[in-house]
């Protein structure tokens, strides 16, 4: 009785464990396996991941760039999304965190729970979480990624897309 009773304590610290490791980390490099969904389009990856309890979305971007990257949220066109974007300059992370208005767009209140972006072999990745609650509708993400060759937050995209993803 003790011995299955401390297996069964050892298979839920496991699964417990397992648990607590699939979340994603920002930390602006992608390991395999990292997000329960990926996408290519435009020359663009993304991927995402809806934390087990619903609260969390974690997404990434990934493009070849040496400048910057950005992922959008609650929004199927620039107008109304709330974007965050990153870049690489001389070694050091920049980050801004903007709402579209029409082709444009400004700074908002920060909403990101996380965020970090690297630049490595010719490739720029954006790693962020941010609360769900904001930006599902059901199951469903309205979510934009984009990619501009410059290190500003005001030169226009080289690629840009707009997709859907359901959880
Ligand atoms: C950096 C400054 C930006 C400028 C100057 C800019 C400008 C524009 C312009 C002029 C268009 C219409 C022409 C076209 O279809 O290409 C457009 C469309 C679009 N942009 Fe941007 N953009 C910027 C940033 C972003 C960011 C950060 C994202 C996503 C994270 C994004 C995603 C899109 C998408 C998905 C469209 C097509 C849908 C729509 O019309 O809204 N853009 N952008």
């Amino acid at each position: 009785m003790k011995r299955s009773a401390s297996i069964l304590t050892f298979i839920a610290i496991v699964a417990i464990a397992a648990t607590a490791q699939s979340l994603p980390i920002a930390d602006g490099v992608i390991n395999a396996g990292e997000y329960a969904i990926e996408r290519n389009a435009s020359g663009i990856r993304t991927l995402f991941t809806l934390s087990p309890d619903g609260s969390t979305i974690y997404a990434a971007v990934e493009a070849k760039s040496s400048g910057w990257v950005a992922l959008a949220f609650g929004s199927r066109k620039m107008d109304g999304a709330h974007m965050i974007f990153g870049y690489v300059k001389d070694g050091a992370a920049v980050h801004a965190e903007q709402l579209g208005k029409g082709w444009t767009h400004s700074a908002t209140t920060p909403f990101s729970l996380a965020k970090a972006v690297v630049e490595r072999d010719g490739m720029t990745v954006l790693e962020v979480a941010v609360p769900a609650a904001r930006f599902l509708k059901g199951r469903t993400l309205d979510t934009l990624a984009a990619t501009g060759n410059k290190d500003d937050f005001v030169t226009r995209h080289s690629a840009r897309l707009s997709q859907q993803v359901d959880f």
